[in-house]
């Protein structure tokens, strides 16, 4: 089998670990981290990984990352944009910076280390993974959905315009169980634990936060599609995994009024 080249952003948990654990066994693969102590763990699993530091939410460390990647390979197959997190709490409350935090680290740091690897991935991959929430039909998590819908939109404009033969491929998952759902908690803990006013939803999304990382689908779901995609020569534009995304999906389809009011409906049910 051929060696290949791959660049996977966040790639020191869930998702991200996963398919790095399984690619390392036959391929070349850039990780990237941004905490040291997690470098050297990927450094343990095999000598065909290369750590490298990337902090979406340091837009200045993207482009080191991209010189480090470049230094060491003039060619790359596939690029897995995976790094991602959760800002939450109800739009009238987040601060935008936070908002702007989201973007950065789910849409800007994936646009910008794609752009400085262009050359390199020319006949190549970008596989993003993005979200049912691109499907933006969850409350309470706003800023989340827009970046993942805000990513589909960059990137299939990306994979229209560019000359270098460069295919994009977008995976939708619903929920997996990966540490991004307690994370999220803590990270969003001054909207969540002060929200005057929506003390009944913060508590019900925290519980559901917690909810989805015990009860969420097998992470191999979302590495299974992955390789299948990366395999292929002619994979579709989009992949949803579970049936919650693909439930979203047709069910976005609706016109908005009918889906804001199921929603509401839906979020009371669920609430009391
Ligand atoms: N879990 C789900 O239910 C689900 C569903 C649909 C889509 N997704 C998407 O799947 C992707 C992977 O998430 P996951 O579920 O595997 O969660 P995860 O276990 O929390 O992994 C997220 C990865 O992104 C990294 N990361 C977070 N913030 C970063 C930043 N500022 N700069 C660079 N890297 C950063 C994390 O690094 P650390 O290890 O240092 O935290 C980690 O490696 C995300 O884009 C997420 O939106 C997840």
């Amino acid at each position: 089998m051929k060696t290949k080249t791959y660049v996977i952003t966040g790639a020191t948990s869930g998702i991200g670990r996963a398919l790095t654990e399984i690619l390392a066994k036959e391929h070349i693969v850039f990780a990237g981290y941004r905490n040291e102590q997690k470098a050297e763990e990927l450094k343990m699993i095999s000598s065909n990984i290369f750590p490298f530091y990337i902090d979406y939410a340091k837009p200045e460390t993207i482009n080191s990352a991209i010189e480090y990647i470049k230094s060491k390979a003039s060619k790359i197959d596939t690029l897995v944009n995976i790094a991602g997190c959760v800002v939450a709490g109800p739009i009238e409350r987040i601060p935008v910076q936070e908002i702007k935090r989201q973007f950065d680290v789910n849409v800007f740091g994936h646009l910008q280390i794609t752009q400085g690897l262009v050359n390199e991935l020319e006949n190549g991959k970008i596989i993003n993974i993005s979200s049912m929430a691109s499907y933006g039909i969850f409350p309470y998590i706003s800023p989340y959905c827009a970046s993942k819908r805000c990513l589909d939109m960059f990137f299939n404009s990306f994979l229209i315009e560019n000359k270098k033969n460069i295919k994009v491929i977008s995976v939708k998952p619903g929920v997996i169980s990966t540490p991004l759902w307690c994370k999220s908690i803590a990270e969003n803990s001054e909207q969540l634990n002060e929200c005057l006013g929506y003390e009944k939803e913060m508590q019900f999304m925290m519980k559901n936060a917690q909810k989805n990382e015990k009860d969420g689908l097998n992470v191999e779901e979302v590495t299974k599609t992955i390789l299948k995609i990366d395999s292929m020569k002619n994979p579709k534009l989009s992949y949803t995994i579970g049936k919650d995304a693909l439930f979203a999906h047709y069910f976005s389809k609706l016109p908005q009024k009918i889906i804001n009011s199921l929603v509401k409906f839906g979020l009371k049910a669920r609430m009391k």
